[in-house]
């Protein structure tokens, strides 16, 4: 347990079929194979943390190449896992929150993959967020991504009851949509959402609920700590769009990758 508000999230990562769900996926999504290859050789001069391994999907891709790589989660049976299928990789059990192992300015690229910082609320998303910055060395890129809360009517509407052909998959139907609206209460009042946390169904509901932000105020976050370099792309997508492109506000692709630099001291 890590004492932090998001325990049932912690919990479900613990367990088998969650850890099994995540140990079978290999490919990189979209944007994350156009950093793989924009990185190119110079990735055998970085020293890598690879936050919320899960698996280790992005380990077999990175790792390989990278001069230095540790994959870290705070789930110690996805760590476990890990240890088990890539022998020849460094992992460890520890929290995005709380980095506390690694001193700051220690790594070249910081990757918290597939949406993993979102199982954090809104405060401890600014702690994980700090410390990927503290951890940054000067010039070092910081890479994750993160449910787009432009995507939540297509949500909402996942989970509208339906008359379907069969008696089962119409109760069946009643049923999640039942949980969806008892879990997310006033979401109806909430949209247009901007940002904030929903219970979108991930894991079976097995889930303390997703941040989901609006990609332009996911941008501002980036900002404020003081990244420059702000890059980001649709989780279908290979191209990256500058972080002020005006067309990121209604950018609806159902999660983002933000790709950022932290600036070499002055
Ligand atoms: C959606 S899974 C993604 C796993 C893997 N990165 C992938 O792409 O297949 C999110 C991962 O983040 C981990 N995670 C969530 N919150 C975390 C935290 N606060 N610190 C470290 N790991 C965390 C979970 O245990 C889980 O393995």
């Amino acid at each position: 347990m890590t004492g932090f508000a998001s325990d049932l999230t912690h919990v479900a990562y613990e367990s088998p079929d969650i850890v099994a769900l995540y140990a079978g996926p290999d490919g990189l999504q979209e944007p994350e194979a156009t950093l793989l290859a924009q990185l190119g050789s110079s990735l055998g001069e970085i020293e890598m943390l690879d936050i919320g391994v899960g698996g280790g999907r992005t380990t077999r891709h990175f790792a390989p190449l990278a001069k230095t790589y540790l994959g870290v989660d705070y789930s110690s049976a996805m760590i476990e896992r890990c240890r088990l299928e890539f022998p020849a990789f460094r992992f460890a059990v520890a929290d995005a929150r709380r980095l506390d192992f690694a001193a700051d300015e220690s790594y070249d690229l910081v990757l918290f993959s597939y949406n993993g910082i979102d199982h954090l609320d809104a405060v401890e998303r600014q702690m994980a967020l700090r410390e990927m910055h503290r951890v940054l060395r000067p010039g070092g890129l910081m890479v994750f991504s993160s449910h787009n809360a432009n995507y939540l009517p297509a949500i909402i509407d996942r989970f509208r009851f339906r008359i379907k052909p069969g008696l089962r998959e119409t109760l069946r139907s009643f049923k999640w949509s039942s949980v969806f609206w008892l879990k997310n209460g006033l979401l109806g009042y909430r949209m247009p959402l901007a940002a904030g946390r929903v219970h979108d169904g991930t894991h079976s509901f097995r889930s303390s609920g997703i941040y989901y932000v609006r990609p332009d105020l996911g941008v501002a976050e980036l900002r404020q700590l003081g990244l420059i370099d702000i890059a980001c792309a649709g989780n279908e997508s290979r191209e990256f769009v500058p972080g002020d492109h005006p067309g990121l506000r209604q950018h609806k692709d159902p999660w983002i990758y933000y790709v950022s630099r932290k600036p070499v001291h002055g």
